[in-house]
């Protein structure tokens, strides 16, 4: 038989939580705690870009991200395994093509695991190849969610809720869009990049010694996250950006505070991020309504929401305000990108 030696490239967003993912009901097969809600950046700032080629005359999966050689783990192997067996299952690919190694070879532009998350844009990218590599058709939110949870919100663009389901296998844990972003094409996002080292708790292990231990996790994902899921897609819906904004804050104060409330207390936010949440509400309290939004994750990095109509002069604040500030405490702080605007995809 011929061999087959297709090549897929595939390129995915980074995805931004606005209601935020955190703790789950369901270890090994990530299902969520609770629903969450999130935007989709364009893939021109902030992307994984993959690319997919036949293993010929060879059974071997090699992985490289960002030029290195990387060990297969667990969640990626699964990946791979999920995709082939859906494949298999919609019969769109040979056996001989399902046995075949497979080189992957990845990259992002910009730092890896800094909190700019980067495994939701690599996980959703890596499916999307296999899917494409694959023939599979239809929704693979489901599997890319075994990846890495928030990564299966990057599978769609613009406004993105994922849903935690109800079904014991994780079955109708999926991504759903709320609106696209040719919905609301004036919201911008501004990533201050405050550290770029490596994040000292991973998420993975970070939500799970908070779901063992916080009892304000439980609140927070059983009475006032659906609240706020339902209060969000209204907001989003109508445009509000007023509402947007202020329950953006609030979703990632109550994320942090949730954050010290696991015991031992993980902190990801530091003085620099304390100061750009001072700054934003000292801004809004001149505006007069909430006019930027930060959300922080699981890192020290600032995502500002605005309209693209204050841009300019939010982009100008910062660095007015974190010049003086770099000097004084010698922390780096650099917007790596002033303005990224959303994009549809898919
Ligand atoms: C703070 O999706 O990285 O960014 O499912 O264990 O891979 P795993 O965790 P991950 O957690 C992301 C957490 C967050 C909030 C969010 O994106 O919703």
């Amino acid at each position: 038989m011929a061999e087959n030696t297709r090549t897929v490239t595939c390129e995915a967003p980074v995805n931004i939580a606005v209601i935020k993912y955190w703790g789950k009901s369901n270890e090994e097969l990530i299902i969520p705690l609770n629903d969450s809600i999130s935007v989709t950046l364009s893939t021109e700032h902030l992307r994984a870009r993959t690319t997919i080629r036949s293993n010929s005359g060879s059974r071997e999966i090699t992985f490289s991200l960002d030029g290195k050689e990387e060990v297969l783990t667990k969640r990626f192997l699964r990946a791979v395994e999920l995709c082939r067996a859906e494949a298999k299952r919609q019969n769109t690919s040979t056996a001989e093509e399902l046995a075949q190694g497979l080189s992957i070879v990845s990259e992002n532009n910009f730092p890896t695991a800094a909190g700019l998350a980067s495994s939701a844009a690599g996980f959703a990218c890596l499916v999307t190849a296999l899917k494409h590599y694959y023939r599979i058709t239809g929704d693979v939110s489901g599997i890319v969610r075994q990846g890495s949870g928030s990564a299966c919100r990057s599978v769609f663009g613009g406004f993105v809720r994922w849903l935690k389901g109800t079904a014991p296998d994780g079955s109708d844990s999926i991504a759903q869009q709320v609106k696209p972003a040719s919905h609301w094409p004036e919201m911008r996002v501004l990533i201050l990049v405050v550290s770029d080292h490596k994040k000292e708790t991973s998420s993975t292990h970070g939500m799970k010694t908070t779901a063992e231990t916080s009892r304000l996790l439980k609140y927070r994902a059983d009475v006032l996250v659906p609240q706020r899921c339902a209060e969000m897609t209204a907001a989003i819906t109508a445009k509000n950006f007023a509402e947007f904004a202020e329950i953006t804050m609030r979703d990632s104060n109550q994320f942090h505070a949730v954050c010290l409330d696991t015991y031992p207390p993980i902190f990801y936010l530091n003085s620099v991020s304390q100061a750009i949440i001072e700054m934003v509400h000292i801004y809004n309290q001149y505006k007069g309504t909430p006019t930027v939004a930060y959300s922080f994750d699981a890192g020290p990095n600032a995502f500002l929401f605005t309209l693209e109509d204050n841009v300019n002069e939010v982009a100008g604040l910062i660095s007015a305000t974190f010049s003086e500030m770099i000097d004084f405490r010698g922390l780096p702080l650099q917007p790596i990108r002033t303005e990224a605007s959303l994009a549809d995809r898919l």
